[in-house]
């Protein structure tokens, strides 16, 4: 329940100050789709650069691209998403409401005593893995599990339902016109890969990667921004000699896990949880899970690909899309190793660990903040300059200030209010360093910075606040 409020509480603090709007809220809104703030726009993007600068500037084999939403149909019927990319579903027959099986499971299995609701997931697991749709709903039966808003367990029978939206290219809407909005980036880094190979002078193994939108029906979307139908993805591939998949995985999966602690978030917070169902291109794959205030949930995945995309596109397109390893002097397909995090999921993360409410009550006093506690490199706004007064050339100096800095990092600049009221204002969007001008600034050039995690001050120079911030923020 207290978990419950934090994400009630996360979502309302997210539209009071800018970070995530509901999509076009003034029509009632779009379900599973929102729209991001003037500040949330920054922290999406900083997440992204941490992501792109990660895989791109410090791996010296790995290389970004940029593919089009849209691709060949083709492509989807060659990756299978066309014939597999659909989920079991059941709808209530007395509410009309439908579910994917395994939310409702799971979210069914979250009630009960942790023997039990482990025992019955793992049930769902081996009928999920053997496609036994008839043992699936037996399962729902037998426990009982009714529909939220009709209460009933009066249930049709499971089915799949795909989950690509499509839509028609050109002008005349006939069958033949039909393409999809790609619902994983991942596709457009496959077809490219002889091109990058090729223009870049590739040597296996190496990496493509690429961040971008992709649409998928989610029947049943909430969560806020953890399942939404726009979203976007943070794909890499990496391509290595086949037979040596499992050491890459093993890799992966750790280099991924580190990436997810330097953003300064407790292990204890992450969990692996390892498939027993694989999709149709995978021979081993895992999700990072994070404690959401729902709970642990997916943030990313890793995926041991095998060669299963190149082979098919290369049985679709006709196209060769084979390698020639100079060491062994052989042509082979590649394997892949996929790692693939939803930024708005990571967007999520970063602001469920952030997101505080602080008791500040004394004895004489009751007392609270909201507070953001970004890593520095990620807040949307990273200092903020505030002269104590309007005039006395307090703003001409604070303006000054801001002006050696913006080319640098992003600054904020605020002379209404209190001091204490404009410091509490940046607590709420997780601005890390604020810094005041006073009259003893004209004096001899000190400044006040005061801290936002512990709120502590300190007189400093104001020629050193630039290189301060610029130490506090660096990625690498
Ligand atoms: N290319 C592999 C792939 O797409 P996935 O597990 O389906 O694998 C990868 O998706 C990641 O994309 C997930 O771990 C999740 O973070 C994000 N994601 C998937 N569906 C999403 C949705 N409906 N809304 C937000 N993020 C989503």
């Amino acid at each position: 329940m207290a978990n419950d409020n934090k994400l009630q509480n996360i979502i309302a603090h997210c539209k009071e100050y800018g970070f995530v709007f509901q999509s076009s809220e003034i029509y009632d809104g779009l379900s599973a789709v929102y729209d991001y703030g003037q500040l949330g726009a920054e922290l999406k993007r900083n997440i992204r650069d941490y992501w792109w600068k990660s895989m791109t500037q410090m791996h010296d084999n790995i290389v970004g691209i940029d593919a089009a939403i849209f691709m060949h149909p083709t492509v989807w019927k060659a990756s299978g998403h066309v014939d597999n990319f659909s989920d079991p579903m059941i709808d209530n027959k007395d509410s009309q409401k439908r579910y994917r099986v395994d939310h409702l499971i799971e979210a069914f299995a979250e009630k009960l005593d942790k023997e039990a609701g482990d025992a019955l997931l793992q049930q769902m697991d081996q009928l999920l893995a053997a496609n036994d749709f008839a043992g699936l709903k037996q399962l729902i039966e037998t426990n009982k599990i009714s529909c939220g808003i009709s209460g009933t367990c009066n249930w049709t029978d499971v089915r799949q339902f795909n989950l690509m939206f499509s839509t028609e290219i050109g002008s005349v809407a006939d069958e033949a016109n039909v393409i999809y909005l790609r619902p994983e980036t991942a596709q457009g880094i496959f077809v490219n890969f002889l091109n990058v190979q090729k223009s870049g002078r590739m040597k296996i193994p190496f990496g493509i990667a690429q961040t971008g939108k992709a649409f998928r029906n989610e029947i049943v979307a909430r969560g806020f921004i953890f399942r939404m139908r726009e979203f976007e993805q943070m794909e890499m591939q990496f391509f290595i000699k086949p037979g040596t998949q499992k050491e890459w995985y093993d890799y992966w999966k750790e280099t991924r896990m580190k990436w997810h602690l330097s953003l300064g978030i407790a292990a204890d917070k992450y969990r692996f949880h390892d498939h027993v169902k694989l999709a149709h291109y995978a021979d081993a794959a895992c999700d990072i899970e994070y404690d959401f205030p729902m709970g642990f949930k997916e943030v990313e995945g890793v995926h041991s690909r095998t060669d299963f995309d190149l082979k098919q596109h290369q049985q679709y397109s006709g196209k060769k899309l084979t390698y020639f390893d100079t060491d062994i002097n052989q042509h082979y397909v590649p394997y892949v190793i996929e790692t693939s995090i939803g930024l708005d999921r990571a967007v999520m993360m970063v602001l469920s660990e952030a997101f505080e409410e602080e008791d500040l009550s004394t004895e004489e006093k009751k007392d609270s903040r909201s507070v953001l506690r970004f890593p520095p490199m990620l807040a949307p706004i990273k200092l903020a300059v505030l002269p104590l007064t309007k005039k006395d050339g307090l703003p001409e100096i604070a303006k000054d200030l801001i002006a050696s800095c913006k080319p640098y990092f992003k600054c904020f600049y605020e002379e209404k209010d209190t001091i204490g009221k404009r410091y509490r204002r940046m607590d709420a969007i997780g601005t890390p360093f604020c810094i005041t001008i006073d009259h003893q600034t004209k004096d001899d050039n000190t400044v006040t910075i005061r801290y936002r995690d512990t709120m502590t001050q300190e007189r400093i120079p104001l020629d050193s606040v630039r290189a301060l911030v610029m130490d506090k923020i660096k990625m690498f």
